[in-house]
């Protein structure tokens, strides 16, 4: 039998029959189809993109969209035919936009493109998504039912949740996600960071909360791309990113409503943590869209560290 066939005798579970089985309600399900098949699209783009990098030019003159912004179009014109979106929100956008009628379902925040800047160094790169009922301006506690991201590496794989567990899909050669873990959980503990911002930059209780995780060993794993930087340590089981307060930038760098509360959320069912210094980062009350927060988020014996040291 050939290894074709040897791989459909096997009994894969799919993204849908995935959310079937878990019970998600049926316009969540479909929804969460629909962002995984965007992330085909935006990683058929990224593939094009390779033309650029083999020096070909732009024959007719034409000003060339940038990746995020061709990510964020795909993702907004294929929502607004969904049926299940009234607003949506995006990196890429100045303001909440409405695309639906306004009867439908959920909100959905986007950070389409993550990690741009690094298309042309090869490393891994991500789209990042929250669904929400009611308004965003809100804390993420009440207001989110989904989140997931996808990674395009050598592998695209999909992460999402939908409030019960985390699960890893993987997209094959037939196009279609296949469960890879299902309920992922971190241990309590892992053994590697990711600090983000400059050690000079950094307020003297992060540097000594840093040194501290240094001196008891962890490895240095950070690749400047905030969704393969997550993944690992979901992957991995364990472990802690943080970007935090700058002296110069009090608030840090990454953005609460695209980056932060869909990150927390799926850490959250992963067993992890999420938290400002302070405050769980889906406690923090969304007072504008663009809004920033520092950050540490991974296995549960760092973060607390984090807020320990910092408070
Ligand atoms: P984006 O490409 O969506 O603007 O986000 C980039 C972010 C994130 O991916 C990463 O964690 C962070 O910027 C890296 O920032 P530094 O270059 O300051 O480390
Ligand atoms: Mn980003
Ligand atoms: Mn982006």
């Amino acid at each position: 039998m050939g290894e074709g066939i040897g791989d459909y005798t096997r009994n894969l579970i799919d993204l849908r029959r995935h959310m079937w089985l878990e019970g998600v309600e049926v316009e969540l399900r479909r929804l969460i189809w629909q962002i995984a098949v965007v992330g085909k699209y935006i990683s058929a783009k990224i593939h094009e993109s390779n033309r650029k990098l083999a020096g070909f030019q732009n024959v007719y003159g034409e000003e060339q969209l940038a990746l995020d912004r061709i990510s964020d179009e795909i993702m907004k014109n294929k929502l607004q035919f969904s049926g299940f979106v009234r607003e949506y929100a995006s990196e890429e956008l100045e303001d909440i936009i409405q695309i639906g009628s306004g009867k439908e379902k959920y909100i959905v925040t986007a950070d389409p493109l993550d990690g741009s800047s690094l298309v042309d160094t090869n490393l891994a790169i991500g789209t990042i998504i929250g669904i929400h009922k009611e308004s965003v301006m809100d804390c993420g506690r009440n207001t989110m039912v989904a989140a997931l991201y996808i990674t395009y590496g050598p592998l695209i794989t999909m992460i999402y949740s939908a409030g019960k567990g985390a699960h890893e899909f993987v997209l094959d050669r037939e196009g279609e996600y296949i469960l890879s873990q299902e309920n992922i959980k971190l241990k309590e503990k892992g053994s590697i960071f990711s600090p983000g911002g400059l050690r000079r930059d950094w307020n003297p209780a992060h540097l000594k909360f840093v040194e501290k995780l240094e001196s008891d060993g962890y490895k240095l794993r950070y690749s400047g791309g905030f969704v393969p930087d997550i993944n690992q340590i979901l992957i991995k089981k364990g472990g802690l990113f943080t970007y935090p307060a700058l002296k110069k930038a009090p608030q840090g760098k990454l953005r609460l409503l695209f980056e932060l509360q869909p990150m927390a959320f799926i850490m959250e069912q992963a067993g992890g943590l999420a938290t400002n210094g302070d405050q769980d980062i889906l406690s923090v009350k969304v007072e504008s869209i663009n809004q920033i927060s520092p950050i540490y988020i991974g296995s549960s014996t760092e973060v607390q560290l984090a807020k320990q040291m910092l408070s």
